[in-house]
């Protein structure tokens, strides 16, 4: 069997909407995802709760014609009146269907037909997304599509479920990447109070994430990051599934009636020792795998999670308390890596109503014997998960992605020992800001790590900036002459949406050289506020500026951009207009891209605007020489690391014994930059050995490339909304505008 995934057709209107472009992505996404299956994988079910590939193909296209074409399309003709009751999952209000277990029953119709049945409605959904739709209409589009991402998620989750079971242990996909490893948990303190949670009804939500209401929380402490397999080894090596009295009553039956010994898809190799990693086998999208003991552990169902909480002297998060730490940035892996449990059950937030009509069967009938995850896992689709965002599966499910993080109440509040008199009393926010660990630490936490991965921010010591520079002048790294480029052209314009008066604040400003551009289009600025964590730099750049500008009101801030709390007190109370342009958001994980988005928000306050400026996605092979230029800077750039971790941590890289490497990864949209070994090698760092393997690499650099939807979806995270675009000539970079 084979899936193509060729663009649809033009529409039969001339129609270039974002609304389509978005429809045709997520579509062929979902067709994308059955491309390494066969039409027997996609037919079978491993169990009730999990359905075929086929069904879930289906059943997306079938929520199409169902809630929009047949109701809004004038003279739309239903593919095969069979398939409303084929397709139809739970909706009492649209009629019968085949019962859920019973999916894996329907070998017809085959795969062609449904996918067939697809083309269909995607031909009829260009013709609708052409007309004039109501803001009802688009919601329910949005809603379809929010659905289909769903089942993206589903079709993954199944298919590990099915493969999991047979003998041969088949790989969904050998390349599937591996699960990131990194250092154990921290607790980060939140002195809790009042809160809100819930969706504001800013973008997209569905209903059971709001209405945003308020809650009381007690101060309480969570853990960074999530629980690890070796930290799950501890845990069944300590007898965790032998104690009942860790255990929750359904948990313990649950351990007994299915013999649990350890998470859903670990194997033992046999006669092996329970309480080594050296031990075990983990099933995967990439096939049978060695354990990772510093994965972090996923396919853990509730009980077991809330039995190991108990186990580490600690508890499970609520679902509040998870939302007010990931938006107050305290959480790493927070979307990225497994949805974690939460102790909350899932149940309706104070007012919830569900929707008129049968969508509003889509969650609220739902809200009773489960329990609520929070995050997003490796396989959820980019951007579709938020901080708002509330999965739930019953309490012994293990299929999902699904993985834990620890809280505890915090020892203050433990010896509070009664209620506090007002509310005024406590502060919102105890942040500590997680302390970078320093070179030392941080490369030798990487070394110890497979795979090895160092933060970017280590290659800019005087020699790398200025390697830096020359990269921008090379003729293959195009997005600083774009960018410029872009800014000229458009300048004129932005400055026209600067209110008068109003602070410029650039985030990272180093030598400002861009930002001439917009303070020679708009002297109505009241003043500008760039912001370095390099005194030196910073002071050189405003001696600069302020001959050239001699009536701006210049306030520079030494900081560290990306933490910088507070703006400085003789802004008053200008409105405040960030700057973040040279693509470096792309040089974050998407989690602090949100986390530093969600920052500058709060720092500039209310009624605020920000232009940000990133590289777009393109042809791999102008992004791959962008970052592998023929005249070997970036490989100087890259190798500088090794210079300078030799030089500081009295290393011995041996720098012809690795080779620059950057590559395009599409599932990630990002270049990669890496350091390959060329050769089996020893290093000594800072007194320590280190084995390198031929091939083996140092993952130096994530370079995240957008599209203008990717972006949005971002900034919306972030509570930012796009107001204004603008797109260079090729190869293309752009600039938001966000408010
Ligand atoms: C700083 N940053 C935006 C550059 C980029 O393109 O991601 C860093 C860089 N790395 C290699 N070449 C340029």
């Amino acid at each position: 069997m084979s899936i193509s995934t060729k663009p649809l057709a033009t529409p039969p209107c001339a129609f270039a909407g974002a609304l389509l472009e978005r429809y045709v992505a997520v579509r062929q996404h979902s067709e994308r995802l059955a491309v390494p299956l066969t039409a027997e994988d996609m037919a079978a079910q491993s169990m009730p709760d999990a359905s075929p590939t086929k069904w879930h193909l289906g059943h997306t296209a079938w929520f199409f014609e169902t809630f929009l074409l047949t109701p809004g399309l004038p003279g739309y003709r239903p593919f095969d009146p069979a398939f409303a009751y084929l397709f139809n999952s739970y909706y009492e209000a649209v009629g019968p269907r085949q019962p859920r277990p019973q999916r894996g029953m329907l070998t017809r119709p085959p795969v062609e037909h449904v996918l067939a049945y697809r083309k269909h409605v995607d031909h009829h959904m260009a013709t609708f997304l052409a007309t004039d739709l109501s803001a009802e209409q688009r919601s329910m589009v949005e809603l379809g599509l929010q659905h289909e991402q769903q089942h993206q998620e589903l079709i993954l989750m199944d298919i590990l479920h099915l493969f999991s079971l047979s003998p041969l242990a088949p790989a969904y996909d050998p390349a599937w990447p591996k699960a990131p490893v990194g250092r154990p948990g921290r607790f980060r303190a939140h002195a809790g109070g009042l809160v809100e949670i819930g969706h504001d009804g800013t973008g997209f939500a569905f209903d059971n994430e709001g209405p945003r209401h308020r809650q009381w929380l007690e101060p309480f402490e969570i853990s960074d990051r999530l629980v690890t397999n070796g930290q799950w080894l501890e845990f069944i090596a300590a007898g965790g599934y032998r104690t009942p009295a860790l255990w929750l009553s359904e948990g313990w039956a649950t351990v007994q009636a299915q013999a649990w010994e350890a998470p859903a898809y670990w194997r033992r190799q046999p006669d092996a020792r329970e309480d080594i990693a050296a031990g075990w086998q983990v099933m995967s999208l990439r096939g049978l795998q060695p354990l990772d003991p510093n994965a972090a552990v996923t396919h853990v169902s509730y009980v077991e999670a809330a039995a190991f909480a108990e186990w580490a002297g600690a508890r499970l998060p609520s679902e509040a308390e998870w939302e007010v730490a990931a938006t107050a940035g305290l959480l790493e892996q927070a979307h990225e890596v497994a949805w974690q449990w939460t102790r909350s059950p899932y149940t309706a937030y104070p007012g919830f109503r569900a929707a008129a009509g049968a969508v509003g069967e889509y969650n609220g009938k739902f809200m009773v014997n489960q329990m609520v995850l929070r995050g997003g896992a490796s396989i959820t689709p980019p951007g579709h998960s938020r901080e708002t965002y509330r999965n739930f599966f019953p309490s012994s499910a293990r299929w999902a992605f699904s993985g834990l993080r620890l809280a505890r109440d915090s020892r203050s509040s433990r010896s509070l020992g009664g209620a506090r008199d007002t509310l005024a009393e406590v502060p919102q926010l105890v942040s500590e800001h997680t302390e970078d660990a320093g070179l030392q630490a941080d490369v030798l936490t990487a070394m110890r790590s497979n795979p090895r991965q160092l933060s970017p921010k280590y290659f800019y010591d005087e020699a790398g900036s200025r390697l830096f520079e020359d990269i921008c002048n090379t003729p293959e790294y195009y997005p600083t002459r774009a960018e410029i480029a872009l800014l000229q052209r458009c300048a004129g314009e932005i400055a026209s949406l600067l209110p008068p008066g109003a602070a410029l604040v650039e985030f990272g400003a180093g030598a400002s050289e861009k930002i001439r551009l917009l303070l020679d289009a708009a002297p109505h600025l009241g003043a500008y506020v760039p912001i370095d964590i390099c005194a030196d730099a910073l002071q050189r750049a405003s001696n600069q500026l302020r001959e050239a500008y001699p009536s701006l009101k210049l306030i520079p801030q030494v900081d560290d951009f990306t933490r910088a709390l507070r703006l400085p007190e003789q802004i008053g109370k200008c409105p405040c207009v960030g700057f973040f342009p040279g693509s470096t958001l792309g040089n974050f994980t998407p989690d602090e891209a949100v986390a530093f988005l969600r920052g500058a928000r709060r720092l500039l306050g209310r009624g605020a605007s920000f232009i940000v400026g990133v590289d777009l996605v393109k042809a791999p092979e102008i992004l791959e020489a962008a970052y592998d230029d023929a005249a070997q800077v970036t490989a100087r750039f890259n190798k500088n690391l090794l210079v300078r971790i030799n030089r500081e941590l009295g290393a011995d890289f041996n720098l012809d014994q690795f080779r620059h490497q950057a590559r395009w990864n599409s599932a990630a949209q990002r270049i990669e930059m890496h350091l390959v070994s060329t050769t089996d090698q020893a290093v000594t760092i800072a007194g320590e050995r280190f084995m390198f393997a031929a091939q083996e690499s140092l993952h130096t650099e994530n370079c995240h490339k957008f599209t203008p939807a990717s972006l949005a979806g971002l900034a919306a995270r972030a509570g930012w909304k796009v107001s204004h675009q603008w797109v260079s000539d090729a190869p293309e970079v752009a600039l938001f505008r966000l408010v």
